[in-house]
C-alpha cells in the first residue's frame, strides 16, 4: 500500500498573533503540493485563529488530556480542541513525557481520547543519548511503542494515527540520527505496528524528527518506512518550512 507523506509543524512554544501571517503563507505553499499532507500544532490558546486564518488546512496541538472534562485544572480536552477547530494532536511528545513526567500509559489513553473524539494523532517515541549509546535503542522504543500505542483494532482509524519516531539527542541539536540507523528503527516500529493492528499497521505512517531541515530532509526521506516529518524549528518559517514540503512531494 502507498501511504500520502506527511509532513508536519510543531510550533512547540512559540505563536502568537504576529506570527499567523507565517501560519497563511505555509498553508498558501502547501497547496503547491497536493500529494503531501502539510500540518501545523500550535501553542492550544493559538488554534482557534489560526484555524480561522487557513480554513481548509489542518491546524492541531502539541497535547491532550485523556479525559472528557473535570477536575484537571489548566488541561484541554479532545472535545475542546475540535470545538477550537483543530483536526489533529501531538501525544507523548518528549518533551512532555520529561517535563510532565508522562507515562506509556497516559500518552496511551490520551491517544485513545483523541482518537475517540475524531481528531488524528501523532503518538512520538524515542531514546536518550545513553540508551543510544548503550545499543539498545531499538528495543527501548519498540517497548515505549507497545506501550503507548492505543489497544485493541484500529481499522478504520489507522491512517488518522501517525508515529513519530524522535531521538532525544536529536532534537533542537542539528544531530540526526544515521540513516542506517533511522532505517532499523522505522522498520523496527512498522514490524510492531504490524504485531498490534494486523494489516492496519501498515496504514499507520511513521515520521521521523528531530532536526530536519531544507538540506537533510530529502534523504531521510528517501529512507524505506520514513512516511514524513515532525519538525520543530524548521517549521517556524514558511521560509524554511515549505522546502521540507517539496522534498515530500
Ligand atoms: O516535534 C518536533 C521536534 O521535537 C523536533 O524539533 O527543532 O529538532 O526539528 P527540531
Amino acid at each position: 500500500m502507498t501511504r500520502r507523506m506527511y509532513v508536519v509543524g510543531n510550533w512547540k512554544m512559540h505563536g502568537v498573533a504576529e506570527d499567523i501571517p507565517q501560519i497563511q503563507a505555509i498553508a498558501e505553499g502547501a497547496k503547491s503540493y497536493p500529494g503531501v499532507d502539510v500540518a501545523l500544532c500550535v501553542p492550544s490558546i493559538l488554534i482557534e485563529r489560526a484555524a480561522r486564518a487557513v480554513p481548509g488546512f489542518p491546524i492541531g496541538a502539541q497535547d491532550v488530556h485523556f479525559a472528557e472534562k473535570g477536575a484537571h485544572t489548566g488541561c484541554v480536552s479532545s472535545a475542546m480542541l475540535r470545538d477550537a477547530g483543530a483536526k489533529l494532536t501531538i501525544v507523548g511528545h518528549s518533551e512532555r513525557r520529561e517535563g510532565q513526567h508522562e507515562s506509556d500509559e497516559e500518552v496511551r489513553s490520551k491517544a485513545k481520547a483523541a482518537l475517540a473524539d475524531d481528531l488524528s494523532v501523532i503518538l512520538c517515541v524515542g531514546e536518550s543519548l545513553a540508551i543510544r549509546e548503550a545499543g539498545t535503542a531499538v528495543m527501548t522504543v519498540q517497548a515505549q511503542l507497545d506501550a503507548s500505542l492505543p489497544e485493541g483494532a484500529v481499522g478504520s482509524v489507522a491512517t488518522r494515527l501517525a508515529v513519530a519516531y524522535e531521538p532525544i539527542w536529536a532534537i533542537g541539536t542539528g544531530k540526526v540520527a544515521s540513516l542506517a540507523d533511522l532505517g532499523e528503527m522505522h522498520a523496527a516500529l512498522r514490524e510492531r505496528l504490524l504485531v498490534a493492528y494486523g494489516d492496519a499497521g501498515r496504514e499507520v505512517r511513521i515520521l521521523y524528527g528531530g532536526s530536519v531541515n531544507a538540506s537533510n530532509a530529502a534523504e531521510i526521506f528517501a529512507v524505506e518506512d520514513v512516511d514524513g516529518a515532525l519538525v520543530g524549528g524548521a517549521s517556524l518559517t514558511a521560509d524554511k518550512f515549505l522546502p521540507i514540503v517539496e522534498a515530500a512531494a
